[in-house]
């Protein structure tokens, strides 16, 4: 038997379809065929006597195939079709005026036409109410699917967001998301900027991910400012035919408009654009975006704050650091300096960003415990005498036991204690040697040198950056460690040594 796929299979089971047929059949003398919206049969049963072969060739003779036509010609759905020479009954298969198919009754031996009509409608209504029931059945189960895609979804995004501070890791995980629920041809994720009183694209790409050109938009302007400031989402057919839409430099038809919200407040939206396929976007789409959007608006806004306490915090440092700097004019501004050439020179090495920022810190917080040595032997333009150089030699201890009781920098407190350490051992104040430096340490050192040879003492000028370098190239294996000078040079060749600070 021909089993092609149609809506009235995916609507009535097939093991609903035999468990009708062998209902209906129980009584009478019957042949049964059910057509799928082709007129192909997609079930056909007998009873009463009549044998299959006879069936078959009846449901296959020239008298059905003219039937089966006129059937499936244009005709009111509920009107009932007959072939007296057989005498056949056919019938649409329908549900809410949607035609699915024909059920065809030969009743060979019909008492009279009233009869036949009479039993060809009992059991018409009866399949049409197992339609009915099985399109219940399979609405609630697509529901039932979208509802656990929908979760599943939730629990993607959640966990690949986590707890991510980065921003921007956060807005490429947003896009990925998108395009993997929704091919479409532009993803746009808009940021409300408060200060500058605009919304821009803080990330644009296309169907391949490659950036799109940005967009910024005046406070409230464009379809993305009407769904900030409504906070209700949009789903445009042509944005061209929308009187609020802002030329974009790319071309752009239909849009999905969602706003990211954090409370009362939209911080954003995500656009996607033109569906792959040219569809038009579903409000089952809008549902999904709206979705990862609450997802996304948590994350940013965590970010956003996560920043700003970072750094009001890293400027509370600073301060601090510059406060101890200040002590001594002619190392101004070492500590910033230090830390700005240790982040280079730890990114040459490879280090992941989080490290990176814990060597920027620890290298900004250095010298901090030239606060514990007096002013009076850290001024002094002279040699230090013995007793002078003994309290000079505590300074990364005192660093460390400060940094060691404030929380945020406990885990990098020990990189300071070893930042005059050499790579020879005769360092200070532990004479720890090569590998028992932690590399934090070693990256200090050297860019706490690079540094004092190229700033201005009382009693000499500062020497050039290329000195500097070649001062580090001749104590490379000896008080630095090689592979910290490599990326030194590397850094220093590559120009990510220049700063802007004052010396
Ligand atoms: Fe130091
Ligand atoms: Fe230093």
């Amino acid at each position: 038997m021909n089993r092609p796929h149609s809506r009235l299979l995916d609507f009535l089971q097939e093991f609903q379809i035999k468990e009708f047929l062998e209902k209906v059949l129980q009584d009478g003398s019957l042949a049964i065929a059910i057509l799928n919206d082709q007129g192909n049969v997609v079930a056909m049963k007998t009873a009463g006597g009549i044998s299959e072969e006879k069936m078959s060739e009846v449901f296959s003779g020239p008298v059905f195939s003219s039937f089966r036509r006129d059937l499936n010609s244009d005709k009111p759905m509920d009107q009932v079709t007959r072939a007296p020479e057989l005498p056949l009954y056919g019938g649409a298969l329908t549900h809410r005026e949607m035609k699915l198919g024909n059920l065809v009754i030969w009743i060979p031996e019909e008492k009279n036409p009233e009869h036949g009509l009479r039993e060809f409608r009992l059991i018409w209504l009866h399949l049409l109410d197992l339609i009915g029931f099985g399109f219940e059945l399979d609405n609630l189960s697509s529901e039932i699917v979208r509802n656990y895609e929908e979760l599943s979804l939730l629990y993607q995004i959640s966990v690949r967001l986590g707890a991510q501070p980065d921003s921007h890791k956060i807005c490429e995980i947003i896009v990925d998301q998108v395009h993997s629920i929704l091919p479409s041809t532009k993803v746009i994720i808009m940021v409300v900027d408060e200060e500058n009183k605009e919304v821009y694209s803080k990330m644009a790409v296309d169907g391949h991910g490659k950036p799109l050109p940005p967009i910024r938009l005046g406070h409230g302007k464009g379809i993305t400012g009407q769904v900030i400031s409504t906070r209700q989402p949009m789903i445009i057919c042509n944005v061209h035919e929308n009187p609020a839409f802002e030329k974009t430099s790319f071309p752009i038809t239909s849009l999905l408009c969602v706003p990211m919200a954090v409370g009362e407040k939209a911080i954003g939206t995500i656009n996607v654009g033109d569906k792959i396929g040219g569809a038009e976007f579903s409000t089952y789409d809008l549902k999904l975006i709206s979705a990862i959007a609450a997802e996304a608006a948590v994350s940013l806004e965590n970010s956003r704050l996560f920043t700003e306490v970072k750094d009001l915090y890293l400027s509370a440092v600073k301060s601090l650091v510059m406060a101890i700097d200040a002590k001594d004019p002619y190392t101004h501004s070492h500590s910033l300096r230090v830390s700005e050439l240790s982040t280079a020179v730890a990114e040459v090495l490879g280090f992941d960003s989080r490290t990176v920022e814990d060597i920027k810190l620890a290298a900004l917080l250095h010298d901090v415990g030239k606060i514990g040595v007096p002013e009076h032997v850290l001024l002094k333009p002279g040699k230090l005498s013995e007793e002078e150089w003994e309290a000079m030699k505590q300074h990364p201890i005192h660093s460390t036991q400060i940094l060691e009781h404030f929380k945020p920098f406990k885990h990098i407190a020990h990189w300071v204690q070893y930042e005059h350490e050499r790579h020879d051992g005769k360092g200070y104040p532990f004479g720890l040697k090569g590998e028992e430096i932690p590399m934090p340490s070693r990256i200090i050192a050297a860019a706490d040198a690079f540094d004092a040879i190229t700033s201005d003492r009382y009693y000499r000028k500062g020497r050039s950056e290329a000195d500097a370098m070649k001062i580090l190239k001749q104590h490379s294996g000896t008080q630095f460690d090689p592979s910290v000078i490599e990326a030194f040079i590397a850094a220093y060749e590559k120009g990510k040594l220049k700063t802007d600070l004052p010396k």
